[in-house]
């Protein structure tokens, strides 16, 4: 019974293809919270479809469902191919797949119905913040067995960062969900916010950023074909995130009275994020230095080298936004929805695309169904990305300002009604882009070309 699930890659084909299914949902609930922001009357007297209820769906199916799904489905193809053996167990595998998306799953089940610890990022109830939790612990296991019986000493960074990504969020996930309190999963006061932001925080800069650094420097050297640049940078980068990343949540609360050396700390090494980053990007973009042109040519390339530049403007902009005289005007405005939406999909959702179009062939056998298709995802969600950056940062500024100059947020509503139009707008671009790479995936795996991958030589390097 269930014989598939002892396939080879299967775990990783699968987590790949159901992280395509959930880009396509959290799109429908985006769209749905963005239409209610333009046209609050639409959906009132459906409750399930209401902005407080489809937001979360649409955040949390994005973030777990779309971006964590696919970068975990890259890895588990990346790492046990980088150490030239299989995955411990991929039963295992789909037991942590199942989990997974049981949580995710439950989003769409008990938000709608306004079932909900109410806490941004946190808002899975109990029970399912079990599931994932398992689920991140069975991972770690099935990876470090995977590394145990390996056959290839080197442990390459793509390595590093996949299994780092998933220790640190089996230590900030039950943090940061309180789960020690399974009746709110919550503490109360102040601390509360300061537990939350310190995991809200690593959910993206601890999980979704290691995972799309450890698939962009997996893919990046094989479509070059290229060594890496610099082994050594690839773990300064490494370590300087786990130092610098971990504790600068406090960051998301500036405006609260949370403890001034708090403030402080999250704010200075906020800046200092630049090691980080730059470390990445100079070792990526040198090591793909004067091989751009194959790198664009290659739909999976495309998207991941697309990503980084996203990655050089989030980082760039993340940091200017960490100054609390820039938070005075950008704070609580649609500046950060801005942000959220070029980093996460930006960042890491365009290399999690990089990563499934290059990986799903390596991992199932099949070479992509069109790499038309491919290239016309890309430049849709492209479009409406750029256009969501545009406008929501003008929309953001527009908010902020008339705050600051004492206007009540309500007045400034019809001045910015223009933005969410645009804004809902875009998102069909997001929409149709995340509809057309489920169809090629499906089709990928029924139509594309059977071949045999070549094993990898001694990994990407
Ligand atoms: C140098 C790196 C970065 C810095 C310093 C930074 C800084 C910030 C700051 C200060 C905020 C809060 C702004 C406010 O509420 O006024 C924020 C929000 C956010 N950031 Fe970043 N950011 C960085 C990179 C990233 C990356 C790589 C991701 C995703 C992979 C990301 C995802 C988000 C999200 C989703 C929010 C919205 C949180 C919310 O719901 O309020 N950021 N960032
Ligand atoms: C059809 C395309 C999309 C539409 C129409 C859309 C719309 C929205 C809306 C209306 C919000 C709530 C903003 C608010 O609270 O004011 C939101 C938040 C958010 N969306 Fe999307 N979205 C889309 C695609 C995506 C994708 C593809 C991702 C990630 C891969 C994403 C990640 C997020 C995140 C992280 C937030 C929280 C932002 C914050 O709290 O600052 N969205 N989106």
């Amino acid at each position: 019974m269930l014989s598939f699930t002892r396939k080879p890659q299967s775990a990783a084909v699968a987590f790949l293809v159901i992280g395509a299914f959930w880009f396509l949902t959290g799109t429908v609930y985006g769209l749905f919270s963005a239409i209610h922001l333009a046209s609050p009357e639409f959906f009132s007297n459906i409750p399930w479809l209401v902005f407080g209820r489809s937001r979360p769906v649409h955040v949390n199916t994005m973030v777990f469902g779309f971006v964590a799904n696919m970068l975990i489905g890259c890895a588990l193809y990346y790492v046990p191919a980088l150490l030239r053996t299989r995955l411990w167990s991929e039963r295992l595998g789909w037991v942590s797949l199942a989990l997974w998306n049981l949580t995710v799953l439950s989003g769409p089940a008990t938000f709608s119905e306004g079932i909900t610890q109410g806490r941004e990022y946190a808002e899975y109830i109990w029970v399912f913040d079990i599931a994932l939790t398992v689920a991140v612990l069975l991972l770690i296991l099935n990876l470090i067995m995977t590394i145990a019986e390996r056959r290839e000493n080197t442990l390459y960074v793509s390595i590093w960062y996949a299994v780092g990504a998933l220790l640190w969020t089996a230590g900030t996930y039950p943090i940061g969900n309180v789960i020690w309190h399974p009746g709110t999963g919550a503490l109360s006061g102040l601390l509360d916010s300061v537990f939350l932001w310190f995991y809200g925080h690593n959910l993206v800069g601890l999980l979704l950023t290691p995972l799309a650094i450890g698939a962009a420097y997996f893919v990046i050297p094989r479509v070059t074909r290229t060594p890496l640049f610099s082994h050594t940078l690839s773990l300064v980068g490494f370590w300087t995130l786990v130092a610098l990343y971990s504790h600068i949540g406090g960051h998301h609360i500036l405006q609260a009275p949370i403890p001034n050396w708090l403030k402080t700390v999250s704010v200075v090494d906020s800046m200092a994020m630049i090691v980080p980053v730059a470390t990445v990007l100079v070792n990526l973009w040198v090591t793909a230095r004067g091989k751009g042109g194959s790198l664009w040519a290659d739909p999976a390339g495309r998207f991941v080298i697309a990503g980084t530049i996203w990655y050089l403007i989030v980082c760039t902009q993340g940091p200017i936004q960490s100054l609390p005289s820039v938070q005075k005007v950008t704070h609580f405005s649609n500046w950060v929805v801005g942000h959220a939406h070029i980093a996460v999909l930006g960042f890491s959702g365009f290399i999690a695309l990089g990563g499934l179009w290059h990986i799903l062939p390596l991992a199932s056998g099949r070479r992509v169904y069109s790499g038309k298709l491919v290239n016309l995802q890309f430049g849709l969600v492209l479009f409406g990305l750029i256009g969501f950056f545009l406008v929501l940062s003008t929309a953001g500024l527009v908010q902020g300002e008339a705050w600051r100059n004492g206007e009540l947020v309500y007045r400034v509503l019809p001045q910015i009604a223009i933005y969410m139009v645009l804004r809902a707008a875009l998102g069909a671009f997001i929409f149709s882009a995340a509809a057309i790479g489920l169809y090629n995936v499906i089709m990928t795996l029924r139509r594309g070309e059977r071949f045999t991958p070549e094993p990898l030589e001694e990994g990407p390097s």
